[in-house]
């Protein structure tokens, strides 16, 4: 069932979307080599604690980190370590949930660490130019398959691969609420968008294949050919004036 926000309710979402923005900038700015993974996602919880707002993915479903941190054949829940050291070439996806009065913020991004190739960088670019076709969609009137389809055919035209195990979601008061939203579809399939929904839109893109596998530890989940994996999310608010991105540090419009 999907849950219809109110104005008051997004504008709740928005001060949650702010906190979890931040976090994941704070994030962002702590990539460099040396740096563990564990290191990164103290950080954020942190951040997330000092704002008066709860990291959404600490215990979630049993998940014992503030952050996913999924670093180069790594698609998504990557499980921060101290073991874990960034090194030069490396490219992280970081992904961050912050809950403040009773609603979330879902956000992700992937950064380089140091230097990274030229083929890195394109894929990276091309997962966020794939997440803002996806949001360019996200209007009323429209349907979920016309993001999914939009996000999938800027992937594929590069000749990357959309992952279709994950998908991103409705976001509110749960972390994960209806509808699914694929990073691929059909135009004019699925559920009809209407101004009150809110949802995470979260491209992971493959240099090669589409399959993934999920590790012995329940949710590092990995590229099956082992190439490089990228990540974007926003929660975005379906509105009579268009998609509007929550998970901004300032009020934004598309
Ligand atoms: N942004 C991801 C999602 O929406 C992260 C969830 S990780 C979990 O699924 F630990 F919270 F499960
Ligand atoms: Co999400």
């Amino acid at each position: 069932m999907v849950i219809l926000k109110t104005v008051r309710e997004i504008a709740a979402m928005r001060e949650a979307g702010r906190i979890s923005s931040g976090a994941l900038r704070e994030a962002g700015k702590a990539v460099e080599p040396g740096v563990s993974t564990l290191e990164i996602d103290t950080i954020v919880r942190k951040y997330i604690e000092n704002q008066g707002a709860t990291p959404s993915f600490l215990g979630y479903g049993g998940y014992p980190a503030s952050a996913c941190i999924s670093v180069n054949n790594v698609v998504i829940h990557g499980i921060p370590s101290a073991r874990q050291k960034l090194k030069s070439g490396d490219i992280v996806s970081i992904d961050i949930g912050a809950c403040l009065n009773g609603y979330h913020g879902d956000n992700a991004f992937t950064f380089a660490c140091g230097d990274i190739s030229p083929e890195a960088k394109a894929l990276i670019d091309a997962t966020q130019q794939a997440l803002y076709e996806g949001i360019k969609r996200a209007v009323a009137g429209n349907r979920i398959g016309d993001i999914g389809n939009a996000v999938q055919k800027y992937v594929e035209a590069r000749s990357y691969s959309v992952v279709r195990d994950f998908v991103g979601h409705g976001v509110g008061a749960k972390l994960h609420e209806d509808p699914s939203v694929p990073n691929y579809g059909t135009p004019g399939r699925g559920v009809r968008l209407m101004p009150g929904m809110t949802i995470a839109i979260e491209p992971m893109v493959n240099q090669g294949d589409h399959r993934v596998r999920v590790l012995d530890d329940d949710w590092t989940t990995v590229t099956v050919d082992g190439s490089l994996s990228a990540h974007f999310e926003h929660t975005v608010a379906i509105t009579s004036s268009g998609p509007v991105i929550l998970t901004l540090p300032d009020e934004v419009k598309l």
